[in-house]
């Protein structure tokens, strides 16, 4: 039996995770602590709230004291590092957080593991810090370059993936310098149900639920590999049961997509969706809706993961295709409105304000 700590278990990935797990393994506790920023949601892990080996902490990674009588009280073994700010656009209007959170919040994660499970040798044995990362480190490919590796040198481009890279190193020197059990992935794009409505999937399928423009960054070319939620998940448990302490493992699905090809496909999936139930079944042809606009700065042209390693030595491979993970998604955002509905009023209003106030995002 485990008992985990999962940090920022309130945000997409991370309660899709919480809910994986209890589900999965119901001999384990999991314990969410989460800060709640405009990217938490309680409303994301109502599904267990009832579950007895679940228990949410309302607070934030960067809080020594509290991270360190958590871990006490709760004989945490086990460590999955979700937290973090994590969008590319916010990062570029105001990369503090970016810096505080991922960076700092990451090291005093690694600090109290080191204190407690190295040096006070207090909380029993199968210690791992899992750091979920990005393939965004890895910095941006040409279109004939072949996908990043493991070794692909860190060439971050954002504020965002600037930060992300930081905690990796922090991560590998904690594992180099002190012996901490840990183990990173670099995952690809996500996308499912759960996921904040200012990236781009959910942001796409939701302006054209309500008849509003649908941003294309530049010309729409830039390209980005899209793998399931759940398939991350199964693919972090397969690094936490059989990975190597020490190692670095990517993770995607061999699943390239230029932008625009994915926002022409939603517009036909969503005008299919409206025949089937004859929902707004006058207002079709979404395409209508598309809005090229200005670029978004310094914009990552393509990324692209090269899975081998997982494949190869841990036997994780996607279940997802693309055409069913996709359905699913509409699906869920088609029967999920009030999850939805919540988000769209107030911190979200704000951020799109500030967005057109940038004139970053230049359409109304
Ligand atoms: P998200 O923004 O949806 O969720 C982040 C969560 O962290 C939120 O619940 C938020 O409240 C919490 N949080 C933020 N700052 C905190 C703090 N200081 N203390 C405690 N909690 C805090 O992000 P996500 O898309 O679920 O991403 C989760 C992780 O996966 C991130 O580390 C991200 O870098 C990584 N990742 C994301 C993707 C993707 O496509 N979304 C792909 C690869 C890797
Ligand atoms: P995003 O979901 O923000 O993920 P990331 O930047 O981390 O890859 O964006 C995915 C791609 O879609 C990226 O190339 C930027 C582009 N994009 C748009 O064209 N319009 C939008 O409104 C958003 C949010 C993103």
């Amino acid at each position: 039996m485990d008992n985990l700590l999962v940090t920022g278990g309130a945000g997409f990935i991370g309660s899709n995770f919480t809910r994986y797990w209890l589900k999965n393994r119901p001999q384990d506790r999991v314990v969410v602590l989460d800060a709640l920023t405009y990217a938490g949601n309680l409303a994301s892990l109502s599904a267990v709230q009832e579950n007895k080996k679940y228990r949410f902490v309302h607070g934030n990674i960067c809080d020594q004291s509290l991270v360190e009588s958590l871990i006490r009280t709760e004989n945490i073994n086990k460590i999955i590092h979700f937290a973090a700010e994590s969008h590319v656009d916010r990062s570029i209007l105001g990369p503090d957080a970016f810096i505080e959170t991922n960076v700092i919040g990451t090291h005093v994660l690694l600090k109290v593991a080191k204190k407690i499970w190295l040096d006070e040798k207090s909380i029993g044995a199968r210690h791992r810090f899992h750091h979920v990362s990005t393939d965004e480190v890895y910095g941006s490919l040409g279109a004939e370059d072949p996908p990043f590796t493991e070794n692909t040198p860190y060439r971050p481009n954002s504020p965002y993936a600037a930060s992300k890279a930081a905690s990796d190193h922090l991560v590998r020197a904690y594992h180099h310098t002190y012996g901490l059990p840990t183990t990173i992935s670099n995952c690809s794009n996500n996308y499912g149900p759960y996921q904040f409505p200012e990236k781009l999937i959910p942001l796409v399928l939701l302006n054209i639920l309500h008849e509003k423009a649908l941003p294309v960054y530049g010309e729409g070319k830039n390209i980005r590999d899209w793998l399931y939620v759940e398939d991350h998940c199964r693919g972090i448990e397969v690094v936490l049961d059989k990975g190597m302490v020490g190692e670095t493992y990517n993770i995607g699905g061999k699943n390239e997509w230029e932008n625009i090809k994915i926002v022409k496909l939603l517009c036909r999936l969503m005008d299919e969706k409206r025949q089937e139930t004859n929902f707004n079944v006058q207002k079709k042809n979404s395409e209508r809706l598309i809005a090229f606009v200005k670029d978004r700065p310094g914009h990552d042209f393509r990324y692209a993961i090269d899975a081998v390693k997982i494949e190869n030595q841990l036997g994780f491979k996607p279940e997802e295709t693309f055409e069913t993970g996709i359905r699913k998604t509409i699906a869920w955002y088609l029967e999920n409105s009030a999850w939805w509905r919540n988000i769209m009023d107030g911190s979200y209003q704000e951020w799109i304000a500030l967005q057109y106030k940038n004139s970053y995002v230049s359409i109304k």
